[in-house]
Formats: structure tokens, sequence, C-alpha cells
């Protein structure tokens, strides 16, 4: 059954759910540009073109409340009707303007909720109204929005609210048209408690009192999974002409020398792919219950505390947000099924201002671990999920991330790279950043974007259909070559002789290793490694407890499979205090292996989920089979 038609099922009045039938009746085909299937917007009728938001924040009810203003531009004369996505949003009135500029009501109903695609709001027209206001409140448990007690965060005193839109949270916070098809451009009017700053994913001002509300305006067009918004105890500091970091007053210190190396990066990035398009670039460094590692709201990245380590050696998470400053914000993908048009060629960009940085060695290291990592999580996951192009189609896009397509969508683009050539490849790439420029993308829009300039000829070094594979068949093709690192191989050698118990821990001589390194070897010890070589390991290099969340994960996930006890207690402390998904659902999920580590991890699991974002605990619930209290 169509979207369409599972939403059409409950309509108010008679005569709108029989038009309803009607309409769902007609063939809706997989390809559609009129359609996205998250989202119940008809791109053919009507499209929002800008909006303005006048929201009051409260942290008491936990909700944004006040109204939604779209402007919209009308594609059908015949059209009457606005569906806009919504999630647990609490509708209280709908009010539209004609011509000349008179407001009056309008009716409205909203549809069946579906768990994952939230509610259809249909708005009934008299006329092709130019603006619609939707006045709403947000509810306290909304997908999209966390709210945070002050005892959450760093500073204990004042509490804290972000939002996280990507893919399809931006409904649970305004009711608009929810698909990455459409852009708009934004201005928002924010009140919010004295002592709070407000910052959005648009031109934050720094100086801003906050005073009658906090103004913003986003004048380049934008979809809606970029909007973004974060309150709190917020402190400023620049470092350096367009860039600058925003976050808790305790940790700014420790955020600017972490990541005083942001502005050389943008250098980096325009000298290979174009202008930086968007103004500003800032960081805001949430508390560590964020649940990603990082999301490239435009002129504002969201960034997991995680990535300070204390010595720049994560910082590559900065690159990639960067990345989608062009990749992802300025070309986007049209529909999640894509989502490799943004993730992928944001990785392999990445990996270039990582290279332009920090040197080639570091680039390489980063490529072989993150091909390894790939190689051993599609072991584990449906064949059908592992081609580029995604089936997300009535699924949750939450539910089908993966590392597919961020690395097996670089690892295609470094494939062409090295087939055709550095120079004509990255003539290529910047073309299609500039000729898509504000637009949004699809897989068939690659292929003939990058097919007319590489791979038309029929002594091509790489044909179409090879291209294909990487896009619609599992796996990674036998052709593709893998990464290599001369410092990685050495760590393969020294971990084979401490696995086969001919070399102690010391003689690994890992004190002089980077990160990267760390990574590698923790990643390739065997599941079933002897407790005794990884207690040596830990006395020897002290990881029980170690300050960079990177390798701490990835030595707990170790000490799970070994059954290692000493590091239980910081194992404890690293899920309670880390809400970031990738560095927490592998150890959930290798601790529900067994029953008596799912029984612990349960204990643990009720003190860690109050901490948890909506989205996180999610995927966390399903993993331990933890069913909530019901709370609506
Ligand atoms: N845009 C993503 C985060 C995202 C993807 C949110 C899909 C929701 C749905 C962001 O740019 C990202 O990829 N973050 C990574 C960081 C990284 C260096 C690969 C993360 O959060 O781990
Ligand atoms: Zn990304």
């Amino acid at each position: 059954m169509s979207i369409t038609a599972r939403f059409s099922a409950r309509f108010s009045t008679i005569a709108f759910a029989l038009m309803s039938l009607l309409l769902a009746a007609v063939p809706v085909f997989a390809s559609n540009p009129a359609r996205d299937d998250h989202s119940v917007a008809r791109l053919d009728e009507v499209r929002v073109q800008q909006v303005f938001l006048d929201l009051d924040l409260s942290f008491e009810q936990q909700t944004l409340s006040g109204f939604a203003e779209l402007t919209l531009q009308w594609k059908n004369p015949a059209a009457r009707r606005l569906d806009l996505d919504t999630r647990d949003l609490l509708i209280d009135h709908v009010s539209a303007s004609d011509a000349a500029g008179h407001w009056s009501n309008a009716a409205f109903s909203l549809g069946a909720r579906h768990p994952a695609f939230g509610q259809p709001l249909n708005i009934r027209l008299a006329q092709q109204a130019t603006k619609v206001r939707v006045y709403y409140r947000t509810s306290p448990q909304a997908s999209g929005l966390q709210w945070l007690r002050p005892e959450q965060t760093l500073g204990k005193v004042k509490p804290f609210m972000f939002s996280q839109a990507e893919a399809i949270h931006a409904r649970s916070f305004v009711p608009l048209q929810d698909t990455p098809a459409v852009r708009f451009t934004y201005t928002a009017r924010i009140t919010a408690p004295a002592g709070i700053r407000v910052v959005m994913s648009a031109d934050n001002d720094a100086n801003a009192s906050g005073q009658g509300g906090y103004r913003f305006a986003m004048p380049q067009a934008i979809p809606s999974y970029l909007l973004a918004i974060a309150a709190g105890d917020l402190a400023f500091k620049s470092l350096g002409p367009r860039t600058g970091v925003y976050t808790e007053p305790a940790r700014l210190d420790a955020a600017v020398a972490e990541f005083a190396d942001t502005e050389a990066m943008i250098a980096a990035t325009e000298k290979m792919y174009g202008p930086y398009r968007w103004g500003r670039y800032d960081l805001l460094i949430l508390p560590p219950s964020f649940p990603f590692g990082g999301m490239e709201n435009p002129r504002l990245s969201f960034i997991t505390p995680t990535v300070i380590a204390g010595d720049k050696s994560l910082v590559a998470l900065i690159a990639h947000e960067l990345a989608h400053s062009w990749s992802g914000n300025l070309v986007t993908n049209s529909s999640w099924k894509d989502i490799w048009l943004n993730e992928g060629f944001t990785s392999y960009v990445e990996n270039r201002i990582v290279e332009a940085v920090y040197g080639v060695e570091q680039a390489r290291m980063q490529q072989v671990v993150g091909q390894h990592e790939l190689k051993e999580e599609m072991q584990s996951m449906a064949v059908a999920d592992q081609a580029l192009v995604q089936n997300v189609k009535n699924r949750d896009p939450d539910d089908a991330f993966s590392g597919v397509p961020y690395t097996k969508g670089e690892w295609l683009l470094r494939t062409l790279e090295q087939r055709f050539g550095r120079e004509r490849f990255d003539a290529v790439v910047r073309a299609w950043f500039d000729e898509h420029a504000f637009q949004s993308v699809s897989s068939d829009d690659f292929l003939a974007f990058f097919g007319a300039r590489l791979w038309s000829a029929k002594d091509a070094p790489m044909q179409r259909n090879e291209v294909d594979g990487w896009l619609y068949q599992p796996g990674i093709p036998k052709s593709a070559l893998l990464a290599d690192s001369s410092a990685l191989n050495v760590v393969d050698a020294v971990r084979s002789e401490f696995v086969a118990g001919k070399i102690d821990a010391k003689a690994l001589k890992a004190d002089a290793w980077s990160t990267n390194e760390w990574l590698h070897f923790l990643n390739g010890l065997p599941v079933d490694l002897p407790v005794e070589r990884l207690a040596d390991l830990d006395q020897t290099c002290q990881l029980t407890g170690t300050g960079n969340a990177e390798i701490a994960f990835r030595f707990y996930l170790a000490g799970i499979r070994a059954d290692y006890a000493p590091m239980r207690a910081a194992l404890k402390a690293h899920l309670i205090a880390i809400g970031r998904r990738k560095l927490m659902v592998p150890l959930w999920t290798e601790l529900a292996k067994t029953p008596a580590n799912q029984a612990w991890a349960l204990a643990v699991y009720q003190i860690a989920r109050p901490g948890y974002h909506p989205i996180a605990q999610n995927t966390v619930d399903q993993v331990l089979g933890y069913s909530p209290p019901q709370t609506r």
C-alpha cells in the first residue's frame, strides 16, 4: 500500500476521504519526482518556499510553541490543498492569507499516525493562499528534540535543548514538507528564558542579548533536514575570521584548542572544490548525549564532545561536517534512498581535506580503518542493504543507517579517481558541485553527469556496468583496490605476534602509536582473544578509562568479548555518559549476547536511558528488548 493510501485512511470529512481515495488510486511510481516515500507532500501541486518561525521555548513545558508561517509557491492551478508532515505536534489552528494580505481560518485535519512517518496535516484552502500559518506546540517527546535537565550538562546549572532533524525528524518540531526535495529560506524569532542563548542553522550573532527574542535569517535555501536549533548556557570564542565555537563555558577552552585547524580546513576545501558559500562556519559542541558524531547544520555544525581527545586526533569529524557544505548542503540527495550522494561524497571530500591539512599517510590510515570496518559490518548485514542505492521505502531511514553509504560511497569515488586520474576526476566533482548548487540530485543524475564526463567513451578505463555494480549490487566489487598504509601494516604484523602469544604488550611499542594505529590494532583483535592478553595490554597501556572515546569504545568491545572484569566500572561510566550511537550501540549489542551480560546491561540501561536522546533510546530499546513504560 502506498503512503498516500495508508495516510488517507482516516480523514475527517467524508467528501475529503472520497477525494483522497480517488487520488490514491492513481498509480504512484517509484521514481515519481512529485513524491518522496517519506513525506506526504504533493510536490507537483505546491511547494514551501520560505518559512518564518515565531516560537517560544519553554524548558518547564519542554515545548516550542507559537506558529510557523509558510510562504507557498503553487505549481498546479487546480490545487487547493496543502499536505504537511507532522509528528506528535499539537495543532491549535491554521490560518491562510490571500493576495491582499487578509488572514482567515482554514479547515484542517490530522491523518492516521504512522510510527515512523507521523501524521499528515491536511489543510483545505478556499483559494491558493500565498501564506499559511500553523499555530502549534511540540510534544515533550518530540523525536527531533532533546531536552536536558541541568544535571545532564557540564555546568549543572542551566537546562539545554537541541534539535536533530535528519533524516525525517524536522516534522516533530515544525509542520512542513519534510523532504530533501524541497528547499526554503527561513527567518525566525525565538523567545527563551533569561540567561539562555539560542542558536540556529542561520546567521548567529554571538553578541545578541536575546531581549525580545533571538532573531535569525537563513538567506540560502535549505532542505528541512538542515533546520536546527539549540539553547543553553552557551559561550562563544572565535577561531578565525569566519569560524568560531559555541559551547558551555567550561568546555570552551578545550574546544578552541582542539578545533584550531578549522579555518585551514575551509581554505583547503575551497582550493579543491570552490568557494564556501554559506558565510560563517561555526561549531556548536553539544553535551555528550548528542546521538551522532556530528551534524552538518549549515553555518553551525553540531558536534559531539567525544571528539575532544586533547590531541586533535579525532578532528577528521570536523572535516566531514565541513565537507557537507559542498556535498549535501549545497548538492542534496533528493530522497533518502540516495543518501550515499550526501555521505559517500562527504566521506571522500573529508579524506581529501585530511590529506591536504594533515598529510597523505594520515589520510591513508583513515581509509584503511574505514574499509576494514565496512567489510566487518557487511558480514552481518542483509544483502539487500548493501547496495549504495538503498531500499528504504516504507522504512524508517534511521533503521537503515549503516557504513554502506559512507565508506562504500567513498570507495566508489576513490576508484573513479584512480581509474580516471585525480586531475580529471577533481574537475568533474567540482563541476558537479557548481552546476547543482542549491539543488537536489538523485543517483540517476549522478550516473548521467559523471557518465557523460567519464565513462561515456567505449575505451574508458571504467564502464557503466561496473558503476551499476557499486550502486545496485551487494558487497564490494572485486576490482576495488584496498587502501594501504605502511604504518598500519606494521601494526598488523605486531598484532599477529601479540595474539599468538609470541610477544607481550610491552614489545608492541605502542606508546608511539597515533589514534589510528590504536583503532586499527583494536579492530583487528580476534573475538576469542584470551583474557590474559587483554589484561597485559591494559596494564601496559592503561586503556581502561582512556580519554579517547574512540579507543575506549573498541577496547571495551574487546573487553566484553573476553569477559575482562577490571574494565566493567569504566564501561558502565562510558555507557551512561555517552549517548553517541556509534560509540555505544555496538557495546549494548555485544552485551545482549549472553544472559548474564544482558541482565547487567538492563540494570545499567535503567540509569543510562534517561540521559539518551529519543533516537538513541529507540535504537537501544530494540537491541535490549526493553519496552519503556508508556507515557502516552
Ligand atoms: N549527516 C550525518 C549524520 C546523520 C546521518 C544523521 C543520517 C541522521 C541520519 C553526519 O554528517 C555524519 O555523518 N556524522 C557522522 C560523523 C562521521 C565523521 C562519519 C557520525 O555522526 O558519526
Ligand atoms: Zn555526514
